[in-house]
């Protein structure tokens, strides 16, 4: 990079100085060329004070051949032209011989404006001439002189040495500083990509200097933040890699637990030892109830994998919550005789927009927490009501209670206060976490507040259409 910065910052110097050159050349010429006319005229003017125009055009060419030494240059030629733009006199040519000269540019010029000049090759003289004419202040003729004229070519051998040496002098000059400008600009870029080099693994580690230039330090700061955010990513998919790891090590150590069971009162009925009709009848329903935990933990680690699938569809509809806990309730009636539990349910006809399975699951593991963590003759109220764009449920039980250093714990996966009981009651662990799945897919709410032996109460927050959070 160093290299191609330094070869265009020469290129474009060397563009720079050809450019200059030929305006200054240009310039110049022009210059030169009006200096040159100028004093060809202050030398007409002069001659014109000196002629006498009163004689014949026999004495005027006599008066100019003697008048051409005042000019001091030899190839010089001096023209008297009439107002209708004949040749009076001329110093080197038959007069009569002339072509009328009043469309050559310097007589028009001088006809015009008093004064006039222009170059021209002469065809009689046979070279590139300056011709320089003005009017005369004592007759009407128009005088002219002509000489050699080679512009800017005359001065090349002087200039040229001068113009190497300027050439040189800037090259080398601007070969150093670009040089050093172009290290100026590669170095913090070597620098940088040095120090990335030099990572390996933790690249929340990368630190860069200031540097002078802010579109340099634009980089450094983006690499930064984006190493940063590299090693966010890197660590949390470590945690989730870890949460996935754990999340299978129990489920199948909660699955191994029922199918242990099942096979020990399967291998005791096979034997033939059991005998008693009694017995057998219940080691069937144990294996039964074993079963049946089993298909709960599955159904529940099912559920917890589809809401974690973020890709996976989901369809929403006008769920009507009165209705569906009316279902709830129903299919929660045997277990609540069974727990001698009483249920008050208070439900506003509220209609919300989501999956109605998502919904039920939500209710459902609320609600069978609060019967199945109760004590016989204990209570469950149900509240559900409208509050502004949310949907407010209330789900309170004056049961067991949850002890305070659990109360943060009870959402995580496979979490029990009591696993002995959890199990006997056919729990998996996972209720609270899917309910707290949900909660957040909704973008809702969800706090618990409890008190060891008198009660817990759980209240849901729900935006009632989507995208009202
Ligand atoms: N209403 C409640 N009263 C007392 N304890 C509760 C209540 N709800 C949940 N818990 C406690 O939180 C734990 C986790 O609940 P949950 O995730 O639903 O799992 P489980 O399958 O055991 O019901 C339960 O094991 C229980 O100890
Ligand atoms: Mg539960």
């Amino acid at each position: 990079m160093r290299r191609a910065v330094l070869g265009r910052f020469i290129l474009v110097l060397l563009a720079a100085l050809c450019i200059n050159s030929v305006i200054f050349y240009v310039s110049a010429s022009h210059l030169l060329m009006r200096t040159t006319a100028q004093s060809l005229i202050y030398t007409l003017s002069s001659i014109d004070n000196l002629l006498d125009y009163d004689q014949s055009d026999q004495e005027l060419l006599r008066q100019t051949e003697n008048l051409e030494d005042f000019t001091q240059r030899d190839e010089s030629r001096l023209t008297l032209i009439r107002g209708d733009g004949t040749v009076a006199a001329d110093s080197d040519a038959e007069a009569g011989e002339m072509d009328n000269h009043l469309q050559r540019e310097e007589v028009r010029q001088a006809l015009e404006t008093g004064e006039g000049y222009t170059t021209r090759f002469s065809e009689t003289l046979g070279q590139d001439m300056l011709y320089a004419a003005c009017r005369s202040r004592h007759s009407d003729m128009i005088l002219r002189l002509a000489v050699p004229y080679y512009g800017m070519q005359e001065f090349l051998p002087v200039l040229f040495p001068a113009v190497i040496v300027s050439f040189l002098a800037a090259l080398g000059i601007s070969v150093i500083f670009s040089r050093r400008f172009a290290y100026s600009v590669t170095k913090p870029l070597q620098d940088i990509s040095k120090e990335m080099l030099k990572v390996r693994g933790d690249y929340g580690e990368l630190h860069f200097d200031r540097y002078k230039y802010p579109e340099i330090n634009v980089i450094a700061d983006t690499t930064m933040k984006m190493s940063r955010n590299v090693k966010d990513y890197l660590n949390r998919i470590e945690k989730e890699k870890q949460i996935r790891q754990e999340f299978f090590s129990n489920a199948s150590h909660e699955l191994k637990t029922p199918i242990t069971s099942i096979q020990g009162y399967a291998e005791l009925l096979e034997s033939g030892m059991i005998v008693d009709e009694e017995m057998k009848a219940d080691f069937a329903r144990r294996i039964k109830k074993e079963a049946e935990n089993m298909t709960g933990l599955i159904n529940d680690i099912l559920m917890i994998s589809r809401l974690e699938a973020k890709d996976a569809e989901v369809v929403f509809s006008q769920v009507r919550i009165s209705v569906l806990l009316d279902d709830i309730l129903d299919s929660l009636k045997p277990l609540a005789a069974q727990s001698q539990v009483f249920i008050h349910s208070d439900c506003q006809p509220i209609s919300i927009e989501a999956n109605p399975q998502q919904m039920k699951e939500l209710l459902n593991n609320l609600i069978t927490n609060a019967v199945k963590y109760n004590r016989p003759g204990g209570q469950v109220w149900i509240q559900i009501r409208e509050k502004g764009d949310a949907m407010l449920i209330r789900v309170r039980d004056n049961g067991m209670g949850i002890p305070e250093d659990s109360l943060d714990r009870i959402f995580e996966r496979f979490y029990r206060v009591d696993k002995g009981r959890s199990r006997k009651q056919g729990g998996t662990g996972l209720g609270l976490s899917i309910v707290k799945h949900i909660v957040s897919f909704y973008q809702g709410t969800i706090r618990v507040s409890s008190e060891l032996d008198k009660g817990s109460e759980f209240v849901v927050e729900l935006p009632l259409q989507r995208g009202h959070a």
